[in-house]
């Protein structure tokens, strides 16, 4: 047993290193620069465990890192993590995979980075798979006779006892693990995005509504359907292509094909004047008939996907090749942005595909290496590509891991519970990611609507329709609540803009669990009053894990400061919502609710449950077809709740360029005060000039009601 000796590297950031490790490794890949003059702004922490408390044991093939932990804590993060919130008592085995079904830690974007309520956070740096035994272990020494029980006559028994050590499985060449302090959970989660470079600011274009058109269309349909969102007034930015704009895929070939879209670059234009963005569908495999193909070849691993070359781009010859190409022949012409798929990988009996772990890339990792990093470095690639042209982008992927936060990608998965979907938006607040529970078809018209309702509360809007052609139409029993709620998307996008504003600068993530907004003696208080006012008691020091008597609130999420979002699910018209402490309105409805307490609402199929802090102010702007380009002026308006004096921000730089990192951009104050006649008066203040992308200013009182 040996005990590390560790360093601080950041502000409020400790490292330590076991064994000898690999030169490659997601932080490496990302070129993660930490800003640590914001992470200064922190409150200064101490380490969160005294240096003799954290072992390490060489096992040889393997080196086990123990960490203390205490009994009742809750740990959270670990990466998107669809199955459950609270990683408390579970093995994670945090490796790369699409298909998540079971609840072993692997994930799309597995994040060796756990945090605790207790607020702090450990982090390993590895390219490799690590595993985490939350608390899912114990030793000899560590089992307490009081906790052995007789499962034949207690009915207290449980499968997981409390066990008092994280233990983390590193592999055999070592790792750099980070210990990150608090004090609060989400000053941790603040730290790390701020470790990892900031959060991303996308395009102001990102934040409105995205479609997807069906695999094969022709430009002519793409236009056609991009027509009818005009027509049936439904706002939309990005139009994303599916496989079919490619000469040959899968594997693809990064090529147009054209007899579908023979002249991509009017195409692209012609959806630019009616106020789209192209999004184009790629993932890795490059095919034969590929030009790329030939140069490519010797870059590449030693394993085929589908026949595909799977390319080493650790390498900066393959890095090149891409790039070169894909500013050439997209970006060069228009096209905004990527989703780039299908570099996560799938296991499953019936359809399996990847490169293996023992696959060879000329640079010397293997396959389990690349499989961990490969979403990481196309995500890399891309954001450097439309960087060198001073553009922004805003895309989705389908794998990440460490070191994520300031790339512009969103997060999205094959599988399809509503429910899952809202806990996605969750967990990913924890590990530096975005994802979004994206809607593709629905059950029926109730279905639709809700899942409508989700996604509009997401960091990216979107209707997925690459294999069930559906439109935001197509239930038309349902379709002006869905336009409702495209619209009210619009009209918060200066809103959301600023609480993206917020993560890069701040690290504060936009979309929050709970867990960041309250402590977790908050959320017990709050459970025990509910608990008292149904005259039962509630089981408090035995919640961390097994049979949850406090519950872990992953169905509900913060939007930025001021609102509070409690999706529902197909058949459900009513459910419990904790709300912290305060008052706080229905956004739509007005409704005043005290908070501090769990609250039953009940809501009919034309609404979400969403509130707003009282003491807020919500910027915001008309719904328009499409988000404002670049130099165009909308009207701001600034709608106050609650009958105190209110406060927020506004951000604002020109929504589409870099030119804000050196420092064209704002933020101002929106502040109401109370006059002594009762009234309220509104204030901007900040920079001189008024946010360039706002002719007028109005200020407006929410009606609101008991
Ligand atoms: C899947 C992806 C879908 C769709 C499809 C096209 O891998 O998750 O959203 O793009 O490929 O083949």
């Amino acid at each position: 047993m040996q005990t590390m000796n560790w360093q601080q590297t950041a502000p409020g950031v400790w490292k330590f290193t076991i064994g000898d490790p690999q030169d490659i490794t997601p932080l490496s890949v990302m070129g993660t620069i930490p800003r640590t003059e914001e992470m200064q702004q922190l409150p200064q922490v101490e380490p969160p465990f005294p240096r003799d408390s954290i072992e390490i044991e060489d096992l040889g093939d393997y080196c086990m890192v123990s960490i203390p932990l205490n009994r009742t804590e809750k740990l959270y993060g670990t990466g998107l993590q669809l199955l459950r919130m609270n990683q408390r008592g579970r093995n994670r085995y945090l490796r790369v995979n699409s298909d998540p079904k079971q609840d072993t830690g692997e994930t799309h974007a597995p994040v060796p980075f756990y945090i605790s309520d207790l607020g702090y956070g450990v982090l390993v740096d590895t390219s490799r798979i690590v595993t985490m035994y939350c608390g899912s272990t114990m030793r000899q020494t560590e089992a307490l006779n009081e906790d052995i029980r007789d499962r034949n006559t207690d009915k207290g028994w449980k499968a997981t006892m409390v066990a008092t050590r994280v233990e983390i499985k590193i592999p055999r060449e070592g790792a750099d693990v980070y210990l990150f302090g608090g004090p609060t959970l989400s000053d941790v989660v603040a730290r790390y995005n701020l470790f990892c470079g900031g959060g991303t600011l996308p395009p102001k274009w990102g934040l409105g509504f995205w479609h997807r058109v069906p695999t094969l269309y022709t430009d002519g349909q793409v236009l056609e359907e991009a027509e009818q969102f005009r027509q049936h007034d439904m706002p939309c930015d990005v139009i994303g292509l599916e496989p079919g704009w490619h000469s040959q895929s899968y594997p693809v070939s990064y090529e147009w094909e054209k007899s579908r879209f023979p002249e991509p670059e009017q195409f692209v234009k012609a959806l630019d004047q009616k106020g789209f963005r192209v999004n184009l569908w790629e993932h890795p495999y490059v095919t034969p008939k590929s030009e790329l193909y030939e140069q490519l070849k010797p870059l590449s691993g030693s394993h085929s996907v589908w026949g595909g070359l799977a390319p080493d781009y650790s390498l900066p010859e393959a890095v090149e090749l891409y790039t070169k190409q894909h500013e050439e022949q997209h970006v060069h012409i228009g096209v905004s942005g990527y989703k780039l798929d299908e570099c996560d990988g799938s296991d499953l009996t019936n359809n399996s595909w990847m490169f293996p772990g023992h696959a060879q890339f000329p640079s010397g990792l293997d396959g389990e290496q690349m499989r961990q990093m490969y979403g990481l470095m196309f995500q890399k690639m891309t954001t450097d590509l439309f960087r060198s042209q001073n553009r922004r982008t805003y895309g989705l992927v389908r794998a990440s891991n460490t070191g994520a936060s300031s790339m512009p990608y969103v997060l999205y998965s094959d599988l399809y519970d509503h429910k899952q979907f809202i806990r996605g938006i969750c967990s990913a607040s924890f590990s530096g990611l975005l994802w979004t529970p994206e809607v593709r078809r629905a059950r029926n018209a109730e279905d639709w609507v809700r899942r409508m309702q989700t996604v509009i509360f997401s960091p990216l809007a979107m209707l997925n329709a690459w294999g069930d052609g559906t439109k935001p139409w197509s239930f038309p029993e349902v379709e002006d609540t869905v336009r409702h709620y495209i619209k009210l998307r619009m009209r918060l996008l200066p809103y959301l803009y600023t609480a993206f504003a917020t993560y890069r600068e701040k690290g504060i993530p936009p979309f929050r669990a709970m867990p960041f907004v309250m402590t977790p003696s908050e959320i017990v208080a709050a459970e025990v009053l509910q608990a008292e006012a149904a005259e039962q008691t509630l089981n408090t020091t035995d919640g961390a894990y097994g049979k949850r008597k406090v519950r872990e609130w992953d169905d509900q999420y913060m939007v930025g400061d001021a609102l509070l979002v409690a999706p529902l699910v197909e058949g459900e018209y009513e459910r419990e919502v904790l709300l912290p402490s305060g008052v706080w309105y229905g956004l739509e409805s007005g409704v005043r609710y005290t908070g501090g307490s769990i609250i039953r609402i009940h809501c009919d199929l034309e609404h979400i449950p969403v509130f707003v802090k009282s003491g807020s102010v919500i910027p915001m702007m008309p719904a328009l077809s499409h988000v404002p380009r670049q130099g165009t002026q909308v009207p701001l308006e600034i709608i106050h709740f609650g009958d105190e004096a209110g406060e927020g921000y506004v951000y604002d730089d020109d929504g589409e360029t870099f030119d804000y990192e050196a420092g064209v951009c704002g933020v101002w104050q929106a502040k109401v005060t109370k006059q002594t006649d009762g009234s309220y008066k509104g204030q901007l203040t900040g920079p001189p000039n008024m946010p360039q992308a706002y002719s007028t200013v109005t200020w407006r009182l929410a009606q609101t009601r008991l």
